[in-house]
Protein backbone atom coordinates (compact mmCIF):
# COMPACT_ATOMS: atom_id res chain seq x y z
CA UNK A 1 0.00 0.00 0.00
CA UNK A 2 1.47 3.35 -0.76
CA UNK A 3 1.84 5.85 1.81
CA UNK A 4 -1.55 7.45 3.21
CA UNK A 5 -1.79 11.67 4.78
CA UNK A 6 -4.41 10.82 7.24
CA UNK A 7 -6.94 13.68 7.42
CA UNK A 8 -6.32 15.71 10.48
CA UNK A 9 -10.37 15.81 11.41
CA UNK A 10 -12.87 13.44 9.87
CA UNK A 11 -16.29 13.63 10.48
CA UNK A 12 -18.40 10.44 9.74
CA UNK A 13 -22.30 9.90 9.41
CA UNK A 14 -23.03 6.93 10.95
CA UNK A 15 -25.96 5.54 8.60
CA UNK A 16 -27.37 2.67 7.62
CA UNK A 17 -28.20 0.66 10.75
CA UNK A 18 -31.88 0.33 10.21
CA UNK A 19 -31.46 -1.63 6.95
CA UNK A 20 -28.89 -3.58 8.12
CA UNK A 21 -31.24 -4.44 10.85
CA UNK A 22 -33.94 -5.35 8.55
CA UNK A 23 -31.87 -6.86 6.17
CA UNK A 24 -31.76 -9.55 8.98
CA UNK A 25 -35.00 -9.44 10.22
CA UNK A 26 -33.71 -7.89 13.26
CA UNK A 27 -35.38 -4.89 15.07
CA UNK A 28 -33.68 -1.39 14.41
CA UNK A 29 -32.41 -1.33 18.01
CA UNK A 30 -30.17 -4.41 16.81
CA UNK A 31 -28.57 -2.22 14.40
CA UNK A 32 -28.04 1.06 16.40
CA UNK A 33 -26.08 -2.12 18.73
CA UNK A 34 -23.56 -2.82 16.14
CA UNK A 35 -23.62 0.55 14.79
CA UNK A 36 -22.00 1.75 18.32
CA UNK A 37 -19.66 -1.47 18.37
CA UNK A 38 -17.93 -0.73 14.71
CA UNK A 39 -18.32 3.00 15.92
CA UNK A 40 -15.75 2.02 19.17
CA UNK A 41 -13.87 -0.46 16.73
CA UNK A 42 -12.98 2.89 14.28
CA UNK A 43 -12.22 4.86 17.37
CA UNK A 44 -9.71 2.25 18.61
CA UNK A 45 -8.11 1.84 15.18
CA UNK A 46 -7.76 5.37 14.79
CA UNK A 47 -5.95 5.79 17.61
CA UNK A 48 -3.56 3.63 17.53
CA UNK A 49 -2.70 2.82 13.45
CA UNK A 50 -3.37 6.81 12.55
CA UNK A 51 -3.27 9.82 12.22
CA UNK A 52 -5.87 11.41 12.87
CA UNK A 53 -6.35 13.88 15.12
CA UNK A 54 -10.37 14.30 15.59
CA UNK A 55 -12.86 12.51 14.56
CA UNK A 56 -16.56 13.41 14.56
CA UNK A 57 -19.88 10.83 15.00
CA UNK A 58 -23.04 11.86 14.47
CA UNK A 59 -25.08 9.79 17.16
CA UNK A 60 -28.30 11.62 17.06
CA UNK A 61 -29.21 14.84 15.44
CA UNK A 62 -31.89 17.60 16.81
CA UNK A 63 -34.19 15.76 13.65
CA UNK A 64 -34.29 12.45 15.01
CA UNK A 65 -36.45 13.02 17.75
CA UNK A 66 -39.11 12.38 14.56
CA UNK A 67 -38.21 9.08 15.01
CA UNK A 68 -40.92 6.23 17.13
CA UNK A 69 -41.07 6.77 20.59
CA UNK A 70 -39.53 3.14 21.65
CA UNK A 71 -36.44 3.68 18.90
CA UNK A 72 -35.71 7.06 20.88
CA UNK A 73 -35.80 5.24 23.68
CA UNK A 74 -34.07 2.12 22.79
CA UNK A 75 -31.17 4.92 21.23
CA UNK A 76 -30.87 6.51 24.55
CA UNK A 77 -30.29 3.51 26.38
CA UNK A 78 -27.69 2.64 24.35
CA UNK A 79 -26.01 5.54 24.47
CA UNK A 80 -26.02 5.36 28.03
CA UNK A 81 -24.61 1.45 28.15
CA UNK A 82 -21.96 2.20 25.42
CA UNK A 83 -20.80 5.21 27.58
CA UNK A 84 -20.29 3.03 30.36
CA UNK A 85 -18.11 0.91 27.77
CA UNK A 86 -16.11 4.13 26.20
CA UNK A 87 -15.06 5.36 29.56
CA UNK A 88 -13.38 1.94 29.80
CA UNK A 89 -11.60 2.30 26.47
CA UNK A 90 -10.84 5.58 27.49
CA UNK A 91 -8.60 4.47 30.56
CA UNK A 92 -6.55 1.99 28.15
CA UNK A 93 -6.03 4.21 24.74
CA UNK A 94 -4.96 7.85 24.67
CA UNK A 95 -8.16 9.11 23.64
CA UNK A 96 -10.05 12.02 24.78
CA UNK A 97 -14.23 12.30 24.22
CA UNK A 98 -16.22 15.38 24.03
CA UNK A 99 -19.53 15.78 23.64
CA UNK A 100 -21.41 18.11 21.09
CA UNK A 101 -25.47 19.20 20.78
CA UNK A 102 -27.97 20.48 23.20
CA UNK A 103 -27.86 18.55 26.28
CA UNK A 104 -31.18 19.87 27.69
CA UNK A 105 -33.61 17.59 26.15
CA UNK A 106 -31.79 14.49 27.24
CA UNK A 107 -31.71 12.53 30.51
CA UNK A 108 -29.44 13.52 33.48
CA UNK A 109 -28.18 10.01 34.36
CA UNK A 110 -27.35 10.22 30.10
CA UNK A 111 -25.99 13.67 30.56
CA UNK A 112 -24.07 12.49 33.92
CA UNK A 113 -22.57 9.96 31.97
CA UNK A 114 -21.17 12.44 29.23
CA UNK A 115 -19.26 14.43 31.71
CA UNK A 116 -17.77 11.63 33.02
CA UNK A 117 -16.84 10.18 30.07
CA UNK A 118 -15.48 13.86 29.66
CA UNK A 119 -13.52 14.41 32.83
CA UNK A 120 -12.31 11.22 32.58
CA UNK A 121 -10.87 11.41 29.51
CA UNK A 122 -9.63 15.35 29.90
CA UNK A 123 -6.52 13.91 30.37
CA UNK A 124 -5.66 12.35 27.21
CA UNK A 125 -4.26 13.60 24.13
CA UNK A 126 -3.60 11.43 20.75
CA UNK A 127 -7.34 11.38 19.44
CA UNK A 128 -10.10 13.61 19.94
CA UNK A 129 -13.40 12.34 19.65
CA UNK A 130 -16.18 14.98 19.36
CA UNK A 131 -20.10 12.99 19.59
CA UNK A 132 -22.46 14.77 18.79
CA UNK A 133 -25.77 13.69 20.45
CA UNK A 134 -28.85 16.16 20.03
CA UNK A 135 -26.46 17.96 17.63
CA UNK A 136 -27.71 20.02 14.50
CA UNK A 137 -25.60 22.01 12.24
CA UNK A 138 -28.06 25.02 12.30
CA UNK A 139 -28.49 24.60 15.53
CA UNK A 140 -24.75 25.03 16.01
CA UNK A 141 -24.40 28.39 14.38
CA UNK A 142 -27.83 30.18 15.98
CA UNK A 143 -26.11 29.15 19.28
CA UNK A 144 -23.03 30.48 18.36
CA UNK A 145 -24.77 33.42 17.32
CA UNK A 146 -26.52 34.50 20.43
CA UNK A 147 -23.07 33.79 22.19
CA UNK A 148 -21.95 36.51 20.02
CA UNK A 149 -24.96 38.44 20.65
CA UNK A 150 -24.36 38.39 24.38
CA UNK A 151 -21.05 39.71 24.21
CA UNK A 152 -22.59 42.69 22.17
CA UNK A 153 -25.11 42.92 24.94
CA UNK A 154 -22.42 43.33 27.23
CA UNK A 155 -20.05 46.01 25.38
CA UNK A 156 -17.44 43.42 25.19
CA UNK A 157 -18.16 43.64 21.33
CA UNK A 158 -19.16 45.63 18.27
CA UNK A 159 -21.54 45.15 16.06
CA UNK A 160 -18.99 46.34 13.10
CA UNK A 161 -16.16 43.73 14.80
CA UNK A 162 -18.58 40.29 14.01
CA UNK A 163 -16.46 38.09 11.64
CA UNK A 164 -16.24 34.64 10.72
CA UNK A 165 -13.79 34.45 13.24
CA UNK A 166 -16.00 35.81 16.01
CA UNK A 167 -18.17 32.96 15.15
CA UNK A 168 -15.82 30.09 14.97
CA UNK A 169 -14.83 31.04 18.57
CA UNK A 170 -18.39 29.83 19.30
CA UNK A 171 -18.64 26.83 17.48
CA UNK A 172 -18.61 23.69 19.20
CA UNK A 173 -15.44 22.20 17.18
CA UNK A 174 -13.78 25.45 18.04
CA UNK A 175 -10.54 23.87 19.46
CA UNK A 176 -10.13 21.36 16.06
CA UNK A 177 -9.22 22.29 12.24
CA UNK A 178 -12.51 22.11 10.16
CA UNK A 179 -13.39 18.76 8.69
CA UNK A 180 -10.94 17.58 5.95
CA UNK A 181 -12.93 14.59 5.20
CA UNK A 182 -16.76 13.93 5.83
CA UNK A 183 -17.85 10.15 5.21
CA UNK A 184 -21.17 8.91 4.89
CA UNK A 185 -21.96 5.69 4.01
CA UNK A 186 -25.25 3.70 3.22
CA UNK A 187 -25.66 5.49 0.22
CA UNK A 188 -27.21 8.07 0.79
CA UNK A 189 -25.41 11.34 -0.32
CA UNK A 190 -26.79 14.27 2.03
CA UNK A 191 -24.87 16.57 4.61
CA UNK A 192 -28.35 15.95 6.78
CA UNK A 193 -27.31 19.13 8.87
CA UNK A 194 -23.91 17.57 10.03
CA UNK A 195 -21.04 19.92 10.78
CA UNK A 196 -22.47 22.94 8.32
CA UNK A 197 -20.21 25.50 9.53
CA UNK A 198 -16.88 23.00 9.56
CA UNK A 199 -17.73 21.47 6.39
CA UNK A 200 -17.26 24.28 3.44
CA UNK A 201 -14.29 23.08 2.25
CA UNK A 202 -14.37 18.98 2.94
CA UNK A 203 -13.93 17.00 0.58
CA UNK A 204 -17.15 14.08 0.81
CA UNK A 205 -16.79 10.17 0.68
CA UNK A 206 -20.14 8.34 -0.13
CA UNK A 207 -20.03 4.67 0.18
CA UNK A 208 -22.84 2.02 -0.47
CA UNK A 209 -21.89 0.00 2.84
CA UNK A 210 -24.08 -0.07 5.65
CA UNK A 211 -22.43 1.67 9.09
CA UNK A 212 -22.84 -1.90 10.89
CA UNK A 213 -20.62 -3.43 8.31
CA UNK A 214 -18.16 -0.61 8.23
CA UNK A 215 -14.32 -1.43 8.87
CA UNK A 216 -10.79 -0.34 8.72
CA UNK A 217 -10.73 -1.15 5.14
CA UNK A 218 -13.37 1.24 4.17
CA UNK A 219 -11.55 3.74 6.53
CA UNK A 220 -8.45 2.94 3.97
CA UNK A 221 -10.58 3.34 0.67
CA UNK A 222 -11.94 6.11 1.70
CA UNK A 223 -8.68 7.97 2.43
CA UNK A 224 -6.79 6.53 -0.31
CA UNK A 225 -10.33 8.52 -2.39
CA UNK A 226 -9.46 11.44 0.14
CA UNK A 227 -5.25 11.45 -0.89
CA UNK A 228 -6.36 11.51 -4.82
CA UNK A 229 -8.61 15.29 -3.82
CA UNK A 230 -6.86 18.37 -5.11
CA UNK A 231 -7.93 20.49 -2.47
CA UNK A 232 -7.85 23.95 -3.47
CA UNK A 233 -9.87 26.04 -0.88
CA UNK A 234 -11.02 28.24 -3.63
CA UNK A 235 -7.66 29.58 -4.69
CA UNK A 236 -6.29 27.77 -7.76
C1 LIG B 1 -28.73 6.37 11.43
O1 LIG B 1 -29.07 5.13 10.84
C2 LIG B 1 -28.18 6.12 12.76
C3 LIG B 1 -28.61 6.70 13.92
C4 LIG B 1 -29.71 7.69 13.97
C5 LIG B 1 -28.01 6.33 15.23
C6 LIG B 1 -26.51 6.20 15.23
C7 LIG B 1 -26.05 5.80 16.58
C8 LIG B 1 -25.14 4.84 16.85
C9 LIG B 1 -24.43 4.07 15.79
C10 LIG B 1 -24.76 4.54 18.29
C11 LIG B 1 -23.65 5.45 18.73
C12 LIG B 1 -23.26 5.16 20.13
C13 LIG B 1 -22.87 6.09 21.05
C14 LIG B 1 -22.44 5.65 22.38
C15 LIG B 1 -22.89 7.53 20.81
P1 LIG B 1 -30.59 4.84 10.47
O2 LIG B 1 -31.27 4.29 11.67
O3 LIG B 1 -31.23 6.07 9.92
O4 LIG B 1 -30.44 3.75 9.36
P2 LIG B 1 -31.43 3.53 8.13
O5 LIG B 1 -31.29 4.73 7.23
O6 LIG B 1 -30.90 2.28 7.50
O7 LIG B 1 -32.82 3.36 8.67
Amino acid sequence: MSYLVWPEHIGIIMDGNGRWAKLRGLPRSAGHKEGARVMEDIIVYAEKETDIKFLTFYAFSTENWSRPADEIKSLMQLFELHLDRLIATTDKHDIVIKFIGDRSRLSDTLVEKMKKCEEKSGKNEKLTVYIAINYGGRQEIAFAAREVAKKVQHGELLIDEIDEKTLEREIFTKESPHADLIIRPSGEQRLSNFLLWQSAYSEFYFDGVLWPDFTKDDLIRAVTEFNKRNRRFGGI
